[in-house]
């Protein structure tokens, strides 16, 4: 069968890789792809967001299965469009995505069908906004409504920093018309954890588990990225904790979107906190995480095609998922400034070496004159599998230590609190 990845980062990589490990792919199309990617997969040059040229090449290649990774396809509505047409893709509809997409529905899905989250109240109105801040006090949480690239959030720990993040959020001068509604909720204490599951809309399989590394510098300093680093499994989730996830957040979720019209078919991503008073959901996205999937998809030992059609064809009940009891860790190498302004084009080194139990996904590269050259914040998510945490860690940093590109960096503490765990 032929199959199309839709988006070019470290996620779609990793996809790629492990679509191209099953018998039933043929061939692998990725729109657009990167540098990396280009080894597993024929790069296709059209823009993930550009829905009718995606679903034209489909069409003209007869393509027997579209993944689709990033969030604005989805929100763009492209799962519609394909099924409409009898294609087959693996992802939420429009509808569905909105779990991702509005952060209010997410919260009103969330009170509805009783999942554990924040207490909150959502705004369009500035002066109730404010109100609302000042009874409940700080530190408090303001999030822009709409999709943000990640950055619609604001942990306030003064009154002030939520106030100035309610005003520049519904002035409409931070997002635009994503931050017109703000949901200001409860903070939260605790550890983080990403679930990732796949979903036909009724039967729910859990991924095992992650952890992300937001900020930007070591010790969690520095602004919020699209994530530094991520390892698997989350030694803070137990199995009690695995229990619950399916029980009292991700079952309830795909039954209470069917329930609302919005059955939700790919894959589910919760991002909870591990408080003292249990577990909360902090959001929901409607795709795989970037770079959590490349530690959770290289312990996957399943078929990931014959999961995917087993979802979109509404059979995941057949499935059964079966996992490496090897820890993964991903460690993203960043362009200086990152997450701000950066440079692009430094020519890469160091990626025609064969690191041992270790796999380069490149996240923001391109070829120029046949070089690999970084194109992109974050530049690759240098994977590692061993027998602990630990070793993970060591494999992935040995190889890290052999790329090198101009202004490059990376965390040095990806894992450190499994680390901490495991010492104990
Ligand atoms: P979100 O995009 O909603 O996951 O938020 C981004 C990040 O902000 C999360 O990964 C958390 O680190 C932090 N965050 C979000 N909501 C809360 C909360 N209620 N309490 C504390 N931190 C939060
Ligand atoms: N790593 C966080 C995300 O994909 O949203």
């Amino acid at each position: 069968m032929k199959i199309l990845v839709v988006g070019g980062g470290g996620r779609e990589h990793a996809l790629v890789w492990k679509l191209a490990q099953s018998p039933l792919a043929e061939e692998i199309y990725c729109a657009p792809g990167n540098a990396g990617i280009a080894d597993l997969a024929e790069c296709v040059n059209i823009p993930a967001e550009d829905v009718d040229t995606l679903l034209e090449f489909a069409r003209a290649e007869e393509i027997g299965l579209t993944v689709v990774g990033p969030e604005a396809p989805l929100a763009a509505g492209i799962v519609d469009k394909f099924t409409a047409a009898g294609l087959k893709i693996f992802g939420p509809s429009q509808a569905a995505a909105l779990i991702e997409g509005s952060k209010a529905l997410a919260k009103e899905i969330m009170e509805k069908y009783n999942i554990p989250t924040a207490a909150y109240a959502s705004f369009t109105d500035r002066a109730a906004a404010e109100e609302y801040i000042r009874t409940q006090g700080a530190p408090i949480v303001v999030k822009a409504d709409g999709l943000a690239a990640g950055k619609g959030v604001v942990v306030a720990m003064t009154e002030q920093e939520a106030l100035d993040a309610v005003a520049d959020m519904l002035s409409g001068n931070a997002f635009g018309s994503a931050g017109a509604r703000v949901v200001i909720e409860e903070y939260l204490e605790g550890e983080e954890v990403s679930v990732l599951a796949f979903s036909d809309g009724k039967t729910v399989l859990p991924m095992v588990s992650a952890q992300d590394h937001k900020r930007v510098f070591d010790g969690d300093e520095g602004p919020n990225t699209g994530g530094m680093g991520a390892y698997s499994p989350a030694p803070v989730y137990t199995e009690e904790l695995a229990e619950q996830t399916l029980h009292l957040v991700l079952q309830p979720a795909v039954d209470g979107m069917l329930a609302e019209g919005r059955e939700y078919k790919g894959v589910l991503y919760a991002g909870l906190m591990v408080t003292p008073r249990g577990l909360k959901v902090l959001e929901f996205n409607a795709r795989f995480g970037d770079p959590e999937t490349q530690a959770v998809l290289m312990r996957l030992e399943s078929d990931l095609v014959e999961i995917m059609l087993a979802v979109v064809d509404g059979r995941l009940d057949e499935c059964t998922l079966k996992w490496s009891d090897d820890a993964a860790v991903c460690v993203v190498v960043a362009s200086g400034g990152y997450p701000g302004k950066y440079e692009k084009g430094q020519p890469i080194s160091g990626l025609d070496v064969e690191y041992p139990d270790t796999v380069v996904f490149h996240a923001g590269t391109k070829f120029v004159d046949q070089q690999v050259v970084a194109n992109g914040g974050r530049v690759l998510g240098v994977t590692a599998h061993g027998a602990t945490i630990a070793q993970a860690i060591e494999k992935a940093y040995a190889a890290v230590d052999g790329i090198h590109y101009e202004g490059c960096f990376s965390r040095r503490d990806i894992g450190y609190r499994a680390l901490q765990r495991e010492a104990k």
